[in-house]
Order: C-alpha cells, then sequence, then structure tokens
C-alpha cells in the first residue's frame, strides 16, 4: 500500500545539520526525501532511518549551485502533493576576504545560500497555498547579523535568508503555510572543513553539538516562531532588535532630508 505520511524535504542531508534533521523529522512519521551531492551518504542515512523509523527515504543526487540539479529538485517540489515540509538547509562559505576569494567560490555561494533556495520556496509553495498547508524551514546562520572581515559574502547570503524569509512570513500571514528561519550560531559539523577553518580554532565553549541545534530549532517550530535563535538565551534580545528594525525605518518615512543633511550656509 503506498504511503500516506507527509513528505519532509531536506536538502544538505549528507551530513551536519540536514543529517540531524532528517533523523529527527524520521521519527515524527515524515516520509523523507534527501538532497545533496554525495548519494552514497544519503544512500546510507536513507537505508538507516527508513529501517530505524519505518518511513520512505528518497536519495536524490543534485548539485544545488548546477541548473540541472536545482531544476531537478525544483520539478520535485511542484509535483508531489505529498510534499508538507521543505528544509532548505544546503549551504556552504569560504571564510576569506572578498578579494582573496575566486571568482569559483563567490559565485558557488551566492547559488547556493540564496538563489537555490529563493527558487525552491518558489516551487514548493503554490502547492502549499493551494492547500493552505505546509511549511519552509529556512537555515540562515547567526552570521546574517555580523559580518566580520572572513565573512562578507557568507553574512550576506545568510542576511538574504532571513530578509527573504521575514518578506515571506508576511506574505502567508492569515493562512496555514509557515516560514520559519533558523540562525545558528557555530555548530559542531563539517561546514569547517570546506570553509578553510578548522573547528578547534573556535572557543569550544561557543560550538554547539548539531543534535542540540536542531532540538532546539524544532522547539521553536512547534512553539510557532517566526525567527529562531537555538543559542540565544534571553529571547527578549530579538524582539529589541526587531522593534528597533522596524523604529528606524519607520523614522525613515518623513520625505524630508534630516538636518544634519542641511547645506551648510
Ligand atoms: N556549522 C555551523 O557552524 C553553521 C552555523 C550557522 C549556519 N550554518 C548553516 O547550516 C547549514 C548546514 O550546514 P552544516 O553546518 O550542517 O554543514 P555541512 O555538514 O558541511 O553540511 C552542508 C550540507 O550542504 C550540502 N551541500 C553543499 N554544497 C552543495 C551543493 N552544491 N548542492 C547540494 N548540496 C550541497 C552538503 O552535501 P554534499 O557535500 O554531499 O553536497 C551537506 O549535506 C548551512 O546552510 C550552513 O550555512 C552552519
Amino acid at each position: 500500500m503506498p504511503s500516506a505520511n507527509p513528505i519532509a524535504v531536506i536538502t544538505g542531508a549528507s551530513s551536519g545539520i540536514g543529517a540531524v534533521y532528517a533523523d529527527r523529522l524520521a521519527a515524527r512519521g515524515y516520509d523523507l526525501v534527501l538532497v545533496a551531492r554525495r548519494i552514497d551518504r544519503l544512500r546510507m542515512l536513507a537505508e538507516t532511518l527508513s529501517a530505524a523509523h519505518n518511513v520512505e527515504v528518497q536519495a536524490i543526487e543534485a548539485d544545488l549551485t548546477d541548473e540541472t540539479g536545482l531544476a531537478r529538485v525544483e520539478q520535485l517540489l511542484r509535483s508531489d502533493e505529498r510534499i508538507a515540509l521543505l528544509v532548505n538547509n544546503a549551504g556552504n562559505g569560504k571564510l576569506s576576504g572578498t578579494l582573496d576569494m575566486s571568482d569559483a567560490d563567490t559565485a558557488s555561494t551566492i547559488a547556493l545560500n540564496l538563489v537555490a533556495p529563493t527558487r525552491l520556496a518558489r516551487a514548493v509553495l503554490p502547492a502549499f497555498v493551494k492547500r493552505n498547508a505546509g511549511a519552509i524551514i529556512n537555515i540562515a546562520s547567526v552570521m546574517a547579523l555580523h559580518a566580520l572581515p572572513i565573512t562578507t559574502l557568507y553574512s550576506a547570503t545568510k542576511s538574504y535568508v532571513v530578509m527573504f524569509s521575514r518578506g515571506l512570513q508576511g506574505e502567508l500571514q492569515g493562512t496555514g503555510v509557515r516560514v520559519q528561519v533558523v540562525l545558528p550560531a557555530a555548530t559542531v559539523t563539517e561546514f569547517y572543513d570546506q570553509a578553510g577553518l578548522p573547528l578547534s580554532a573556535l572557543d569550544p565553549a561557543v560550538v554547539m553539538t548539531a543534535e542540540n541545534l536542531v532540538d532546539a530549532a524544532l522547539a521553536g517550530f512547534d512553539a510557532g516562531e517566526a525567527v529562531t535563535l537555538p543559542s540565544v538565551h534571553d529571547a527578549q534580545l530579538w524582539t529589541a532588535y526587531d522593534d528597533a528594525q522596524d523604529a528606524l525605518f519607520g523614522a525613515t518615512q518623513v520625505g524630508s532630508p534630516a538636518p544634519r543633511y542641511a547645506p551648510a550656509v
């Protein structure tokens, strides 16, 4: 008999945060579609999770920086009515100054962190809106709030993920479709291998396990949070930050230059 479970599509599920989402969502009874380039890893994870949780798991090999790979996942998102959750998790980022970064790395980070989640959200949303149900979880980063000299491009792309998510939340207000944006701080994954900065260079006190990160992010999801900062203990800090942004935007809506910019006489 065909499965009646809802399906979660997780990009970047071959390691780290995405692999933990796969485990936790399988435990919640989702069938899974796992997307990444390392198909052997996806197949191993698919076998483990389908046996452990009695769910169907499909592995899809796709390079999301490549038109063919991205179009393949878009097509899947448009065509399967059982898809109830998209986790836009795949991401990369060489940690280096803008001028030291190669053209290829620059293009790949923009394609993976910015273009792919945008196109995948656009592919799945029409069906969600039609059914008035479904959710997208976008994985951003706390670096969206903080640009260091070696994170310029990475911070900019993750800042986009936050704004894209915030905008979608506004568009979908009053519907049954949800968007959560998660901003992890340093998390133990293979991210640092490709970033060119060893994880050992970070203060262990600021690094979280991927399991703790995902469990906290899903607790935020269950609580209906729009923005989840798993490592921020004082939730009021986000509210104050968000309110300050609203106040600043409001202060721009006056139609005249501020007196400090008045021409000198
Ligand atoms: N670790 C941290 O400290 C941290 C902090 C904040 C935010 N994040 C974000 O968390 C997300 C997950 O990263 P992670 O920490 O779990 O790192 P990770 O272990 O390196 O996982 C990255 C995942 O993205 C996939 N991926 C990379 N390039 C891809 C491509 N071109 N096409 C398709 N998939 C691709 C990788 O699979 P393949 O290589 O098999 O394709 C892998 O499954 C990223 O968006 C990252 O920016 C991480």
